[in-house]
C-alpha cells in the first residue's frame, strides 16, 4: 500500500478514510431463528416466515455452532458487519477534529438473482422436474420445495422485499444509520443530491436510503433530489459505471470484463465435479449428471433464498469446504473482472476517486454530503484505484484456494456494501497521528492514481 501509513497534514486538514467495510457482527443474524436476538429493538422473526415454506425455518441445525455460511457467500449474500481484526472499534473522529464532509459509495441492497443467473436456476429445476423422478439424499428436500420467486419477470434483478435480509429494509436502515452519524451535516437551506446508476435495484436502494436519511418527504420537501446516471456507453468518463463505458475493457477478450468469468470457470472445474459425483451417488442416478453450472447455481440459491426467505435448505447440503470453494470462486470472479487482477480496474476506479478528491480539496464549500449508489463491479475498481486490498503479491491462482489472500469479497462487497470517506477538519494544534492509523488518505494516493490511470 503506497499511501496508507503516511500521515499528511494539509493546512490542518486531514482526509480520513473510514472504510465502512461491512463485515460481521457476532451472531446477530444467525440467532434470528433460534428465537433470541441481541437487541430488543431488532425483534424476533421466528413466526414471520413465508407461508410458501413447507416448514418452520431453522428447525434443522446447520453445520456447527459459531460457523455461519453467511460469511462465505462471496458477495452473493446479505450485508454483514465488519467485526474482523481489521475493523476499527473506534470510528470517532480524533480529538480536536470533526467531520465536515462525507462521501458514500454504496452497492445496491439485497437483491434477487439477475435474469441470467435466475434463468440458469429455473432451467435446472425444469430439468429435474422433467425426469419425473423423486430426488433422494441431500436433494430430497427439492421434492417439496418451490423456487423463491413465483414471478421471475417481476423479481429478477430487483431488491428483495421480504425477510430480515430484505434489500428494501437494509437500504432504509442504512439511511437511518447515516442520519444518526451525519445529521448535523444535512444542509438546511439547500437540496442534497443523490446519484444512482440507472438500474432498478440501484435506484430503489437510493430511494429507501433517502427515506431513512432525510425522511419520507425527502423529495417533496426539496431536501434531496435523486439524479439518475445512465449506464450507457456514451457517457464516457462522465459515468458512475465505468465498466460500461471503457471501450478497451469491453473489447479486450482476454484481460477485459470477461477475464473474471474465465477464471471462475477454471476454478469451478477444480472443485465442482466431486460435489456433483457425491450428489449423484446419493441415489440420484436418474439425473444422470450435474454440470458445474448446475451445482454452482445450487450454491448461489442458498444466498438468494436467504435474502428472500431468511433461510434456505440449499445452505445445508454443502460442506464447509464446499463453501470455502464457492467463496473463492466468487473472489476470483470479481478480482479478475473488476478488481486488482484486472489491468483496467485502477483506471476505471480513478474516475470516482478523482471527482471525490476534488471535492475533498474544496471542502464544505463544495457541499457536505455526497451519496452515490452503484454495483459491486463499480466499487471494486475504486478500491483498486485506492490501493487497498492490493496486498496479494501474486495474481490469485485458479488451481487452488489462496488461503492467505487479502482479497475477500464476503466481507468487502456483500449486498449493500458501502465505502464511506470522511473529511476531517482539525484544530491547528492537533498532534495525534496514532489515532488515524491506516485510515489516512494522503495526497500521494492521488498522485499514484493519476499515474496509474495514464498507463
Ligand atoms: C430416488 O430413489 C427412488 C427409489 O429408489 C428411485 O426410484 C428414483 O429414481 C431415485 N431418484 C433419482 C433422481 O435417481
Ligand atoms: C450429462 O449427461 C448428458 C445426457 O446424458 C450428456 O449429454 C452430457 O454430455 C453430460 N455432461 C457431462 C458434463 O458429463
Ligand atoms: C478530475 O477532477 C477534476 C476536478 O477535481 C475535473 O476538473 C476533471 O475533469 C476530472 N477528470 C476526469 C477525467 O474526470
Ligand atoms: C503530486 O505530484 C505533483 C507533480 O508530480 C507534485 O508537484 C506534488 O508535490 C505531488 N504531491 C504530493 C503530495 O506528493
Amino acid at each position: 500500500m503506497p499511501f496508507a501509513r503516511s500521515l499528511l497534514k494539509i493546512s490542518t486538514i486531514l482526509f480520513a478514510v473510514a472504510l465502512g467495510l461491512v463485515i460481521y457482527q457476532g451472531s446477530r443474524y444467525s440467532s434470528l431463528f433460534e428465537g433470541q436476538s441481541e437487541s430488543p429493538y431488532f425483534g424476533r422473526w421466528k413466526t414471520w416466515f413465508s407461508l410458501s415454506q413447507s416448514k418452520v425455518p431453522g428447525s434443522k441445525q446447520s453445520l456447527e455452532k459459531g460457523w455461519n455460511v453467511i460469511h462465505h457467500l462471496g458477495g452473493n449474500g446479505p450485508w454483514i458487519e465488519n467485526t474482523g481484526e481489521d475493523a476499527d472499534p473506534n470510528l470517532a473522529p480524533p480529538e480536536g477534529c470533526s467531520v465536515d464532509q462525507v462521501h458514500l459509495l454504496s452497492r445496491h441492497g439485497e437483491r434477487y438473482p439477475t435474469p441470467s443467473a435466475g434463468s440458469r436456476h429455473l432451467q435446472f429445476l425444469k430439468r429435474v422436474e422433467e425426469t419425473g423422478l423423486p430426488l433422494n439424499g441431500s436433494l430430497e428436500f427439492l421434492n417439496d420445495w418451490a423456487y423463491f420467486s413465483n414471478n421471475p419477470e417481476r423479481d429478477f434483478g430487483e431488491l428483495t422485499n421480504t425477510s430480515p435480509y430484505a434489500g428494501t429494509l437494509g437500504a432504509f436502515t442504512t439511511g437511518v444509520k447515516f442520519r444518526t452519524r451525519y445529521e448535523d451535516l444535512i444542509p438546511r437551506d439547500s437540496r442534497t443530491r443523490l446519484w444512482a446508476s440507472d438500474s432498478g435495484r440501484v435506484i430503489d436502494t437510493a430511494r429507501h436510503f433517502a427515506s431513512g436519511f432525510f425522511g419520507l418527504d425527502w423529495e417533496s420537501s426539496g431536501k434531496a433530489q435523486l439524479q439518475i446516471i445512465p449506464e450507457s456507453f456514451e457517457r464516457g468518463a462522465d459515468t458512475l459505471t465505468p465498466g460500461d463505458t471503457c471501450l478497451r475493457y469491453l473489447e479486450d477478450p482476454i484481460l477485459g470484463h470477461d477475464n473474471g468469468l474465465e477464471m471462475l470457470l477454471q476454478f469451478q472445474e477444480t472443485y465442482i465435479p466431486a460435489i456433483a459425483n457425491r450428489l449423484i451417488h446419493e441415489d440420484n442416478i436418474g439425473l444422470s449428471n450435474l454440470s458445474n453450472e448446475e451445482v454452482y447455481g445450487m450454491q448461489e440459491m442458498c444466498g438468494f433464498e436467504l435474502m428472500v426467505r431468511g433461510t434456505s435448505p440449499w445452505c445445508e447440503i454443502f460442506t464447509k469446504q464446499d463453501w470455502y470453494n464457492f467463496e473463492y470462486a466468487r473472489d476470483l470472479l470479481l478480482y479478475y473482472r473488476a478488481g486488482p487482477g484486472n489491468p483496467y480496474a485502477g483506471a476505471m476506479g480513478w474516475l470516482w476517486l478523482n471527482a471525490t478528491t476534488g471535492l475533498l480539496h474544496e471542502g464544505p464549500m463544495a457541499g457536505s454530503i455526497f451519496l452515490s449508489f452503484v454495483h459491486d463491479g463499480d466499487i471494486a475498481p475504486f478500491l483498486t484505484a485506492l490501493g487497498v486490498f492490493t496486498g496479494d503479491k501474486e495474481l490469485l491462482p485458479t488451481t487452488h484456494i489462496a488461503a492467505k489472500r487479502e482479497w475477500r469479497i464476503s466481507p468487502i462487497l456483500p449486498m449493500g456494501a458501502r465505502v464511506t470517506l470522511e473529511r476531517l477538519s482539525c484544530s491547528p494544534t492537533h498532534e495525534d497521528p496514532q489515532v488515524l492509523r491506516g485510515h489516512v488518505l494522503s495526497i500521494s494516493l492521488w498522485n499514484m492514481s493519476v499515474n496509474e490511470a495514464k498507463k
